[in-house]
């Protein structure tokens, strides 16, 4: 393809400057600024990153106005219909779909990783009862660099590999382990002997004291939140990561920075956020216009929570899988009366906003995190362990990230700019002649 450039005139020098053009294998094209400041002495400005690119990226696309998600190619529905999650972290990380044997091979390696350092269990005990759990996660997932010194040779690409699988395969024993902590029930130790899904829901919800078998439906529905959950392309959570892991930081680190991250809810907390907003509706007993025309409502800080997306103007297709999910899976749940009342007022929700102006000017459909909530209190997950369920199924994807950034000679420490707004050269005052 020829040489694409873009010309910047700046309208009060009358200076021009040619900027490169870089076309993707599919989606927008972005104007190079790598060298603009060099050359032209100007920064670019773009708060919030609302036109930036901030690299480039093999692993996922989605395109916000059709509400298409690809990992690596396959559609995020194919890949939920027929497809699993040991799968997908395979994909994720490698590029393509195993085969049978690549699979085999690929859960082996996960499934000897499951373990924690039996000091970590320890750690745990520092943290008090009431600690959120994303609170715990953010500190033990941080405190593995404490713990696993052989996996911190971010330069080699089969010991970050290694870091990745090992990543994978622990974040089900600390999430687990973050909830028992806070609910005063033992530590249940992983049992290789099951699947990902079934792995966490045993660690989970078994106690010593009883035979536990984790309803098959149920492990099937995680599995989907957890293929739907795996990747985003450049979201918070994963710049973070990717901006972290820049300073060549070890990964530990970087993937508890990203977790943090998560936990606010604009992003990942918002399903924990959805829920109590659908309980909140419930129990006002106001009508549900009221709530619509409080998040229309500017003055106020309240927004509809699983509403809107950065980059989709158009039905989220996450939701659209969970959204079908939740009718399903609620049907088998021993709490279903409460959870038809919060999945009704979930739709009636959706029904009024998608019918209203407001929502439909600015695009706002509903996103991952409207209807993930409702799944999680069928599976008999508690509220606040939502979000942790989030960041177990994203940290393939941050360590995807982190792997592909690492081995990406285009990387550099990422350090954005600013445009300074404070006061300009002054003299310093001796203290007695201050105000
Ligand atoms: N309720 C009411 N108004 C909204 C909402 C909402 N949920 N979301 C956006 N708006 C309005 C916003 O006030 C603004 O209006 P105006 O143009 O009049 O100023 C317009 O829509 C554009 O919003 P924005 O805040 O500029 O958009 P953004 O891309 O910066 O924010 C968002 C995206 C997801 C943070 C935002 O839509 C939001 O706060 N949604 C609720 C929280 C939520 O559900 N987050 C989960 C996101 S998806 C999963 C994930 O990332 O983890």
């Amino acid at each position: 393809m020829s040489k694409h450039t873009a010309t910047l005139i700046d309208n009060e020098t009358g200076e021009q400057f040619e900027l490169d053009i870089l076309h993707p294998s599919q989606g927008p094209k972005a104007i190079d600024v790598t060298s603009l400041y060099r050359e032209t002495g100007i920064l670019a400005y773009d708060p919030g990153f609302m036109s930036t690119a901030s690299c480039w990226s093999d692993i996922t696309y989605l395109d916000g106005n059709k509400g298409l998600l690809e990992y690596r190619g396959y559609p995020i529905q194919e890949l939920a219909e027929q497809g699993s999650y040991m799968e997908t972290c395979y994909l994720l990380l490698n590029g393509e779909l195993p085969n049978a044997e690549q699979l085999h091979e690929f859960t082996d390696r996960v499934v000897h990783h499951t373990m924690l350092h039996e000091q970590i269990k320890r750690f745990y005990s520092g943290f008090r009862r009431d600690a959120h759990p994303m609170a715990t996660m953010v500190g033990v997932v941080g405190a593995l660099s404490a713990f696993y010194h052989e996996y911190m040779d971010i330069h080699d690409p089969e010991n970050r590999y290694e870091t990745a699988i090992l990543l994978i395969a622990k974040m089900p024993t600390i999430a687990a382990w973050s909830y028992r902590y806070a609910n005063g029930t033992p530590f249940v130790y992983p049992d290789n002997a099951l699947g990902y899904a079934e792995n966490f829901l045993h660690m989970m919800f078994a106690l010593p004291t009883e035979d536990y078998t984790s309803d098959p439906r149920m492990v099937r529905a995680l599995e989907v939140i957890l293929i739907t959950h795996a990747d985003h392309e450049q979201n918070a959570s994963t710049s973070t990561v990717r901006l972290a892991g820049s300073s060549e930081v070890n990964p530990f680190a970087a993937i508890s920075a990203g977790i943090a991250s998560l936990w606010g809810p604009a992003h990942g907390g918002a399903n924990e956020a959805v829920v109590r907003m659908l309980m909140d509706i419930r129990d006002s007993g106001k009508p549900l216009i009221h709530f619509l025309e409080k998040a229309k409502d500017k003055a106020q800080k309240f927004r509809l929570m699983g509403f809107g997306h950065r980059v989709y103007k158009n039905y989220d297709p996450r939701a659209k899988i969970l959204r079908e999910l939740c009718h399903d899976i609620i049907d088998k749940s021993p709490l279903a009366e409460e959870h038809h009342e919060l999945l009704d007022i979930a739709m009636k929700l959706e029904a009024v906003a998608m019918e209203d102006d407001y929502f439909i000017s600015r695009k706002l459909y509903p996103n991952v995190d409207f209807y993930s909530g409702i799944i999680f209190l069928s599976m008999g997950i508690p509220l606040n362990m939502f979000t942790v369920m989030f960041a177990m199924a994203r940290t393939v994807g941050w360590v995807a990230h982190w792997h592909e950034m690492m081995g990406d000679d285009k990387s550099r420490i990422a350090r954005p700019r600013q445009l300074y707004t404070g006061k300009t050269h002054r003299e310093y005052p001796p203290i007695d002649e201050r105000d």
